[in-house]
């Protein structure tokens, strides 16, 4: 019990990513399982009736919360804390002990977070349902909002001394993204959450949507690209394209994120001139987007070779594509017609997948195979599971795009052809039933990775320092 308490609340270098990182695999296993068992649902609708926590309108929010808030937060906040230490120059963050314990506090509230989702206690805003109500003199705490506040500001209060006292005071571009991350999301986690923001009626769905949209704004792009600038120049050898780029691209996202959330609710009697501004400012994304773009894709020119031997690099390349296609799709969809269209469909489920597993998810991925063996100065227990791992994930993904895709269509038709519901939901089975293999490969995938991590974290042959190779591809 001692030995468990030293080990979370450890002030060794790195300890905080690496704990970061095993809480991150383990809400990844339980968040993707828990899709499965949702996507099942669409097919066998009364496998599981009776038991009310495993319901569908329960086990969405939890599957997204674990996902989104467990996996996918947590395996950027472990990329930070390893790169962060990195780019200052320093042997480990201003408090790792610091790091460990709002690891835990972030372990604890989401565990009692998804618990209570479970057991219909949830705030009822899409991204945001963590609630932990507790009536406290007639008051209505939102205890989930609060825990989760003081999470982020412990993190970035962290971050911020980790660089004030870094020997390196030029801010590589990754810093300003990972910065900025963490400087704007808790503003975006106040104006989202109940017990701080609390409207009437369409102005409630306004804040709401500002922060579902900006948590994927400013703090899953801005974290995520973050970490690409860094990983890519890295794993190819090549200085980055242009600096210049990177920064117009830091600062237009700043500038065109922030109003576009109302695309979500574009089919509501919001004012029209938020309408006009959201879709316009979503189509102006495409400014950052592109900096990102050529700034990864000519930085890696004369090293496409590279790619199959080195695993962590096709993860950033398969995310930098799932990147591409999101952006693409992303102002299309926002765009008046076609979102009228598409809203209330599949299509746009895939959309979602397509940017928090193909691009974000895979940037994680990338990060990981680099970043653990050298945390840890091991090797990677198995290259054969790495490679099983990213195919299994790759090809699930598409496999999920494909078929919501097409689902999505044809539901859409269904909507506005005025066919009959239960003609046209007949005709979805077997794209759901696609889908759920596509859950089938992409947990088998998470297993492999979850076991090869496992191995490599606590059995791994310890070898040399490792040291930072042009390429990397020694290592994975
Ligand atoms: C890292 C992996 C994953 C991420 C990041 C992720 C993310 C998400 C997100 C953000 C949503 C909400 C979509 C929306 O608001 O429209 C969602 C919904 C959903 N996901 Fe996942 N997911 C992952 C893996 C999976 C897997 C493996 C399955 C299994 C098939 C799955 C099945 C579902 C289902 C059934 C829904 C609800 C769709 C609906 O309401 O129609 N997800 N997921």
């Amino acid at each position: 019990m001692g030995s468990m308490l030293a080990a979370i609340l450890s002030d060794k270098p790195f300890s905080a990513s690496r704990n970061f990182f095993i809480s991150a695999l383990f809400w990844l296993l339980i968040g993707t399982t828990v899709g499965l068992i949702a996507s099942l649902q669409f097919t066998a609708p009364d496998a599981l009736s009776g038991v009310a926590q495993l319901s569908f309108g329960r086990i969405r929010p939890v599957h997204i919360n674990t996902i989104l808030v467990g996996w996918l937060s947590m395996g950027y906040v472990s990329c930070y804390f390893y790169l962060l230490p990195v780019l200052t120059k320093r042997n480990g963050l201003w408090s790792e002990w610091l790091g460990n314990l709002t690891c835990a506090a972030w372990n604890v509230t989401l565990l009692l977070g998804v618990l209570a989702i479970a057991n219909g206690n949830t705030e009822g805003r899409e991204y945001a349902e963590l609630a932990l109500t507790l009536n406290v003199f007639g008051y209505e705490l939102q205890l989930a909002d609060w825990l989760v506040l003081v999470a982020l500001l412990l993190l970035a209060f962290n971050c911020f001394m980790t660089v004030a006292t870094g020997q390196e005071k030029k801010w590589y571009v990754s810093l300003w993204y990972m910065m900025g991350s963490l400087f704007w999301f808790p503003f975006v986690w106040i104006i989202g959450n109940r017990a701080f923001v609390q409207l009437d009626g369409l102005n409630d769905a306004i804040a709401g949507w500002f922060y579902g949209h900006n948590i994927l704004g400013m703090w899953f792009t801005t974290g995520g690209v973050g970490i690409m600038y860094y990983l890519v120049p890295r794993f190819s050898g090549n200085p980055l394209y242009s600096h210049t780029l990177s920064m117009i691209g830091f600062w237009t996202i700043a500038m065109f994120y922030a109003p576009t959330g109302t695309h979500h609710i574009l089919q509501s009697p919001v004012p029209e001139w938020l309408k006009a501004v959201a879709v316009i400012a979503s189509v102006f994304l495409l400014v950052p987007v592109l900096t990102v773009l050529v700034n990864f894709f000519m930085t890696m020119k004369g090293k496409w070779g590279t790619v199959s031997d080195h695993i962590a690099l096709r993860f950033a390349v398969a995310g930098g594509f799932g990147y591409l296609f999101t952006c693409m799709q992303g102002p299309f969809q926002a765009t008046r017609f076609i979102n009228w269209y598409l809203h209330f469909s599949q299509w746009v489920v895939g959309h979602a997948h397509m940017a928090l597993l193909a691009t974000f998810s895979f940037f994680v991925f990338a990060c990981s195979y680099y970043m653990i063996p050298r945390i840890l100065k091991r090797k990677m227990f198995s290259r054969e599971l790495a490679i099983w791992h990213f195919w299994l994930s790759l090809l699930g993904w598409i496999i999920m795009m494909i078929t919501l895709t097409i689902a999505g269509l044809v539901q859409a038709a269904g909507w506005h052809f005025a066919v009959p519901f239960d003609q046209w939901v007949i005709e979805l089975v077997p794209y759901w039933l696609l889908r759920s293999f596509s859950g089938v490969l992409i947990v088998g995938g998470q297993i492999l990775y979850a076991y090869n991590m496992y191995k490599t974290i606590f059995n791994g042959d310890e070898c040399e320092p490792l040291p930072e190779s042009k390429t990397g591809a020694l290592y994975v």
